[in-house]
């Protein structure tokens, strides 16, 4: 009996902190709003139509053939990663659902900074989905329909960022995620560089630059969290690490590699468009940002705190080991590509 006690007590104890988190989110409101210009104004923004062929125009003939060819060069390798990384952008609704977790716009059309933000950001993301589907689809040099399927399997297998209903985690998540995407988008562009096709490259990094202001937004807006709540701040950073930080394209599935996603993963490692030691590099960098080590905490927070400052260590040491075990993986078939290996 008294364990059940127990247990309620500690759920309800979650519970409480979960609400306090909520309470620190909604105090960030002045900051949001001061950071909704990392957004840019709609008749600003580039549209994917801007870096694709013009299909209405007169010699669009030659357009097309002008970026097939380009695109006929770029290597199996460069290809799976783009695959990969056009079905995680795709996968936007997924990470919308999730992230109004820690919006809660009750309405859809709230005028509140979050609800505003939030939205402009899933606009903006729209694109990233968009213009490489399109990029994809034109080369002629992937099975569309494959792609289609592994995109469709992953909205509807999900997404879980591990946040356990607290914005803290999902602030966490976010920071972490965008920059890695920031990472592989910017690697793949100088990938497509080097193998001579200049408009993947542009578009690449187009995305790329996208993905750093929202970095910014996300990692800003945490950093006013620990402003005002050092010790939860730290505490939900330390419990977002004790696991892997899982990918957002974690569950796609193209219906017949049951690993899809990890055999992606270890190409994207091979070619080193994003790697274990980004990872760790990732983590490095949002631990000296949040400036973990000079927050004044007492107790488990300060538990928390020092195992946080020795995180980069840690994950440096993981990252040589894990990567020797990528690098021994054999090279696979991928569907994506009519089963040519990469
Ligand atoms: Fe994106
Ligand atoms: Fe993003």
């Amino acid at each position: 009996m008294s364990s059940v006690m127990d247990g309620a007590g500690v759920f309800d104890r979650s519970r409480d902190v979960i609400a306090d988190h909520f309470d620190v989110i909604r105090a960030t409101e002045g900051a949001v709003q001061d950071n909704l210009d990392l957004l840019v104004p709609i008749e600003k923004a580039w549209q994917p139509t801007d870096y694709l062929p013009d299909l209405e125009s007169d010699n669009w003939r030659q357009q097309l053939e002008a970026f097939r060819q380009t695109a006929s060069a770029i290597s199996d390798e460069l290809l799976v990663v783009l695959v990969g990384d056009m079905v995680t952008e795709e996968a936007l609704p997924s990470y919308s659902v999730s992230l109004n977790g820690l919006v809660q716009d009750d309405e859809g059309t709230s005028p509140a900074p979050w609800a505003r933000w939030l939205r402009g950001w899933t606009a903006e993301e729209n694109r990233h989905g968009d213009l490489l589907n399109a990029y994809l689809r034109l080369t002629g040099r992937v099975d569309m329909r494959a792609v289609e399927r592994t995109v469709h399997a992953l909205i509807a297998n999900g997404f879980n960022p591990k946040s356990r209903a607290d914005p803290y985690n999902l602030l966490i998540y976010t920071s972490f995620q965008e920059r890695a995407t920031r990472i592989s988008h910017s690697n793949v562009g100088k990938m497509a560089s080097r193998e001579g096709d200049a408009n993947l490259a542009r578009i690449c990094a187009l995305i790329a630059s996208d993905e750093a202001r929202h970095e910014a937004f996300y990692t800003r807006i945490m950093g006013t969290v620990l402003e005002h709540d050092p010790a939860g701040g730290i505490l939900a950073f330390r419990s977002m690490l004790r696991g892997l930080i899982t990918m957002p394209g974690k569950f796609m599935d193209d219906g017949r590699d049951a690993d899809v996603f990890d055999h992606f993963a270890v190409v994207a490692q091979r070619v080193n468009v994003y790697t274990v030691c980004d990872y760790a590099s990732i983590i490095e960098h949002l631990v000296t940002t949040w400036n973990i080590a000079g927050r004044a905490v007492t107790g488990t927070a300060a538990q928390a705190q020092d195992e946080l400052c020795r995180q980069a260590e840690r994950y440096e040491r993981l990252a040589d080991r894990m990567a020797a075990t990528l690098e021994r993986q054999p090279r696979v078939a991928f569907r994506w590509i009519r089963d040519r290996t990469a």
